[in-house]
């Protein structure tokens, strides 16, 4: 039977790639988007929109009921917590099916990295909901190295505080298949799964695949925490923001190599991007 699928976050980076997984489908979707300028590119692709934002509730529960499944995602904020579990609520109230939550590697109510500790209070109110549910953990996305553009422009060079360590940086196309598969099957139904790329790399890694795709010299230059984290306040990263990510690089630094999850070959069946993928389809926007 088509299902009724709402995505939420549908105009950010994994939902872009999502609705693009999705439009081949029998299934109905429909995008939420906050602003009419927003909805705009959406309509044009041939994707149906509702204009709503999570927190302006008047905006959302007329749809609920029309709705079976929903794709949840939403910017990292300290208001995250308050929208996503206030959607979980109308959701049952409205005999919504079924949630997909893009949430974080790590994630546990009560962690000590503020993202962590939001989305693990998310994921135990989903879980505790009775609706059925699939939780994505994605682990750091390759994309996170566009924060780094200017640098690289202008320098050639990524600062970060990761060390030597290799992590499994995963692509937010990958994330999307994932999110697209689970939406579209039960079969992943009530799991939490992490979503990691297929092998650890390290910043120097990305750096030269990099290089040799743009043909500019780009160097990674291995910067202390306290750099990192003044470099990105002094860039405009909230206060907390600036704080997460840096606490994270610093776990992340304390292991040489942090190995991949296998999850993410498990759900699409395919083998996910690696670095020079990466490298080979973004290259030109880096020279
Ligand atoms: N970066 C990483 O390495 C990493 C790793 C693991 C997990 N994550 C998680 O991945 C998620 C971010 O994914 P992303 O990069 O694809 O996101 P993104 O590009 O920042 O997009 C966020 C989306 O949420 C929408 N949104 C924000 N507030 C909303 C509201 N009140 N109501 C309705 N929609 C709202 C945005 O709409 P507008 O277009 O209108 O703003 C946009 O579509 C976060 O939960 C983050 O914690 C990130």
């Amino acid at each position: 039977m088509a299902n009724r699928i709402l995505i939420i976050g549908g105009t950010g980076t994994i939902g872009k790639s999502l609705l693009e997984a999705l439009s081949d489908t029998d299934h109905e979707i429909t995008a939420l988007a906050r602003t009419e300028d927003k909805a705009v590119p959406l309509q044009e692709q041939g994707i149906q929109t509702h204009i709503g934002s999570l927190g302006d509730w008047d905006t959302i529960e007329p749809l609920l009921d029309q709705i079976d499944t929903i794709f949840l995602l939403t910017s990292p904020s300290p208001e995250q917590v308050a929208l996503q579990n206030g959607l979980i609520d109308r959701a049952k109230a409205h005999d919504v099916r079924k949630i997909v939550k893009v949430s974080a590697v790590g994630a546990a109510a009560g962690a000590p990295i503020h993202l962590g500790d939001w989305h693990g209070q998310i994921e135990d109110h989903l879980k505790a909901s009775g609706m059925e549910y699939v939780i994505l953990q994605p682990h750091s996305f390759m994309q996170n190295v566009f924060m780094s553009l200017p640098t690289i422009k202008e320098q050639g060079a990524i600062y970060q505080s990761l060390g030597a360590a290799k992590i499994p940086m995963v692509d937010t196309r990958d994330v999307a298949q994932a999110c697209a598969r689970c939406l579209v099957s039960d079969d992943f139904n009530n799991e939490t799964f992490v979503i990691t790329g297929a092998e650890a790399i390290g910043y120097a890694e990305v750096a030269s695949s990099l290089s040799e795709s743009s043909g500019k010299n780009i160097q990674y230059v291995a910067i202390t925490p306290e750099a990192h984290n003044q470099a990105m306040k002094e860039a405009g990263v909230p206060d907390w923001l600036a704080d997460d990510l840096t606490m994270m690089s610093s776990y992340w630094s304390q292991k040489e190599e942090h190995p991949p999850s296998g999850d993410l070959e498990k759900i699409t069946g395919s083998r996910p991007y690696t670095v020079r993928d990466f490298a080979r389809d973004y290259g030109d926007q880096f020279k």
